[in-house]
């Protein structure tokens, strides 16, 4: 059975999440940015990530855009920034991040070939609508798969089952592609087939299971058509 239906992650997979702190870097208003954007954009996507873990471990939930304002707060602490509208500019910008420059050929090439597209991702379905509309991806996904669903944050298990209970199939009908070396495992272990996109040349990550497939970029996935 081929593949036929193909599920994005979103931020850091379709979205480039340091983005937003690469443009606000460039603004007159921001140049206390100048310096410290490239930390600061990775300690706001640490903190964003472990406290999508450890929300999910203690069944404290609440949305992404929540954990993704306190991660931010945490990272402008940290590197000494406290300007209102350096973090409102920065939120902004992160509400319609850039997409890599391949994503958006590649969608067209899978629906092309009669495949089934889809985001599959931590973020509220606000801001997938607002992120995906505004890099033009939208028309070219079939769902904007949201873990509000759910209730709970990536790795777990009832965040997977949303594919299949959205287009049916069985999980090794799917290959679900991420940046992100923990979700790929995740999804690995779930019974998807995976490929992690590792833009970063970051060791493969030691958990439960390993992705199928390992790629530097977007392009090569029309091939597993
Ligand atoms: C997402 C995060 C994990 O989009 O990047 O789900």
């Amino acid at each position: 059975m081929p593949i036929n239906t193909y599920v994005f992650d979103a931020y850091g997979t379709l979205f480039d999440v340091n983005a937003a702190a690469a443009q606000a870097a460039k603004e007159p208003a921001h140049t206390a940015l100048a310096k410290v954007w490239p930390a600061l954009a990775r300690d706001w996507r640490r903190k964003q990530l472990e406290y999508s873990w450890l929300r999910a471990v203690a069944g404290r939930h609440c949305d992404f855009w929540q954990v993704t304002q306190d991660g931010l707060d945490w990272a402008m602490e940290a590197h000494g920034l406290d300007d209102a509208a350096t973090r409102a500019r920065l939120l902004a910008l992160y509400r319609q991040l850039a997409a890599y420059p391949e994503a958006k050929d590649v969608l067209i090439t899978l629906r092309g070939r009669g495949a089934k597209t889809a985001v599959l991702s931590n973020g509220s379905p606000k801001m997938l609508l607002e992120a995906a509309t505004s890099a033009g991806l939208n028309m070219h996904l079939d769902a904007l798969l949201s873990v509000e669903d759910v209730g709970v944050f990536k790795p777990h298990s009832k965040v997977y089952d949303l594919v299949c209970a959205h287009f049916g199939g069985t999980p090794k009908d799917v290959l679900f592609v991420s940046s992100n070396g923990w979700d790929a495992a995740g999804a690995a272990g779930y019974g998807f087939q995976t490929a992690w996109v590792n833009r970063a040349g970051e060791p493969v990550d030691r958990l439960y299971a390993k992705p199928h497939h390992i790629l530097s970029d977007l392009t090569t996935i029309p091939e597993f058509i």
